[in-house]
């Protein structure tokens, strides 16, 4: 069976320089590296072009576009009320936890996951020298992967220095209840641990479902912060920006200790892209928005080939489209194979 994706033929995805193309020989489909296959959205290819066609190439000015762009973005997207000035520009995601973790942990003091999660999170603490903690997911009576809240307290128990939420969940797909977060917002806040909520799939869920930024949780401005980025629902990996949000003077001290040097290690195109993914969003979509956003469906083409390739198992994506796959052993074919191992990357 066909199924028809409004992407480009294979043939010519493969002429990206980008590291899904170029990592495996040609005979393997890359899934494993979360890159999007559509084409970039034309807010942000506008905003581009314009910049290089004035060699418009230079050190990023994250302020105050940054900032604007991820409150108007949060604001029409979830209705969350972000300030501006709360937001702290980093080079992505993982430097920023990477960041956090360090302006958090002293040497030796623990760092909590929940595994079944995306891997670089275990390089990250231990990139911050701090020790793991593992809470992992509990599958419910109807198969649906959760936060084991009772495994959190246990491991907060051990008096971490910070928990890292995946909210949406990387790789069950999973989006958080507000109920769960509020438990692990009263967790957090009786133990006394950091959360750092990674967001940066919050804004590829399905239609029905909620996604609730951790910070308009009762309580978790006060020991939180989010990270988040436009990076994956737009296939911006490459321009190297992501943002830090905070909703109190607590976190905004904790975000302050990043070094300042950072500020000059983001991406100019990804600050700028940001600000145009703010204006498209604003322009075609009416607030309050809700509706995901099609031109960031990323989970489409690889939850169609999950359904499709015999090699392949969709497992439930709980209501985010970053659909999880994994490999299913087949029999060899009887051809010579790469003998690349297909695991998780990115
Ligand atoms: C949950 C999660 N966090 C972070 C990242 C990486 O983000 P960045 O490229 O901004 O470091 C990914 C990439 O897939 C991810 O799935």
């Amino acid at each position: 069976m066909t199924v028809p994706l409004p992407v480009d033929e294979l043939a010519v995805l493969r002429v990206r320089r980008s590291a899904k193309w170029r990592t495996y020989p040609p005979d393997v489909l890359p899934l494993t590296i979360a890159e999007m296959d559509f084409a970039l959205a034309e807010p942000i290819t506008e905003v581009l072009r314009e910049a290089v066609s004035r060699s418009d190439t230079g050190y990023a000015m994250p302020a105050p576009e940054l900032g604007e762009a991820v409150a108007m973005f949060a604001q029409a997207r979830w209705g969350w009320p972000v300030e501006p000035d709360s937001v702290t520009g980093v080079t992505d995601v993982s430097t920023g936890c990477v960041q956090l973790l360090r302006a958090c942990c002293r040497p030796g003091e623990a760092v909590v996951i929940s595994p079944p999660v995306y891997p670089p999170f275990f390089d990250w603490a231990a990139e911050a020298g701090a020790r793991l903690i593992e809470a992992p997911l509990r599958q419910d009576g109807s198969g649906i992967w959760r936060l084991d809240l009772d495994a959190l307290r246990d491991a907060f128990g051990a008096r971490p220095a910070a928990y890292i939420l995946c909210s949406p969940h990387n790789p069950v797909g999973r989006v958080h209840d507000r109920d769960e977060l509020e438990v692990v917002a009263q967790l957090a806040h009786e133990y006394g641990v950091r959360v750092i909520s990674d967001e940066i799939h919050a804004p590829l869920v399905l239609e029905g479902a909620a996604f609730t930024p951790f910070l308009t949780v009762p309580g978790a401005a006060d020991i939180a912060v989010s990270l988040t980025s436009a990076s994956k629902a737009w296939n911006l990996a490459g321009l190297k920006c992501a943002a830090i949000v905070t909703g109190s003077p607590a976190m905004r001290a904790f975000a302050g200790q990043l070094p300042p040097d950072g500020r000059w290690r983001i991406g100019h195109f990804g600050v700028l892209a940001m600000a145009g993914r703010a204006a498209g969003h604003a322009r075609d979509t009416p607030p309050p928005a809700r509706q995901p956003d099609r031109r960031a469906d990323t989970g489409y083409p690889l939850a169609a080939a999950a359904g499709h390739l015999p090699c392949l198992a969709r497992l439930p994506a709980h209501r985010t489209r970053r659909a999880a796959v994994r490999e299913v052993p087949q029999p060899r074919p009887g051809r010579a194979g790469t003998g690349t191992p297909l695991r998780p990357t990115r």
